[in-house]
């Protein structure tokens, strides 16, 4: 009787850790299920993600490569008609029946002829235009810059 009293005491004194126990258990359970999807996550972004992130950055810096290259040969042309006036003088105006500055029906069919070939009649000079449109100083690739932003404004 008496041994049978203890044990129940013993029990009732147990009963508490017990509740801990399962608590901490679930406890255990939930957290582990979390840590599953943290690592599913963190595969995901690893795997899947970094990848895209990584063309799309190769992307973005193609794009900027090519403005910059565009900015460096529209400040070139830019610089190259507008110097002294250079080409801008008649090309502004139609002066002399110069073909004007984005104004397509003075060209004609003159853009069919390629940029090259346009940048060597500016070189030699054509009829009323002088050798070199005037721009004496101007570099080869500067002229045909300044052709090609002709062209561009058509
Ligand atoms: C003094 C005036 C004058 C200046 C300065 C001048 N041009 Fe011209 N340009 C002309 C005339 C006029 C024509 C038309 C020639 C023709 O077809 O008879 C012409 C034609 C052109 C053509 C078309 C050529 C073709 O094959 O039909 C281009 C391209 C051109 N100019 C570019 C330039 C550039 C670039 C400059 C500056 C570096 C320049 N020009 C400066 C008067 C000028």
């Amino acid at each position: 009787m008496a041994e049978q009293k203890q044990k129940s005491e013993e029990q009732k004194v147990l009963e508490p850790v017990k509740q801990i126990e399962i608590e901490t258990k679930d406890l255990v359970a939930a957290s582990r299920i979390w840590i599953y999807i943290i690592i599913g996550l963190q595969a995901y972004l690893i795997f899947m993600i970094l990848p895209d992130i990584n063309t799309r950055m190769e992307w973005m810096e193609k794009d900027l490569s090519s403005v910059l290259v565009q900015s460096e040969r529209f400040k070139k042309s830019t610089r190259v008609f507008a110097k002294d006036n250079a080409c801008a003088t008649c090309h502004s105006i139609g002066l002399a029946g110069a073909p004007k500055f984005a104004d397509l029906a003075s060209w004609g069919s003159r853009p069919d002829e390629g940029i090259e070939h346009l940048t060597e009649q500016v070189k030699n000079g054509l009829n009323g235009m002088p050798p070199m449109g005037m721009c004496m100083d101007c570099a080869d690739e500067e002229l045909t810059a300044a052709v090609q932003y002709m062209l561009d404004s058509l």
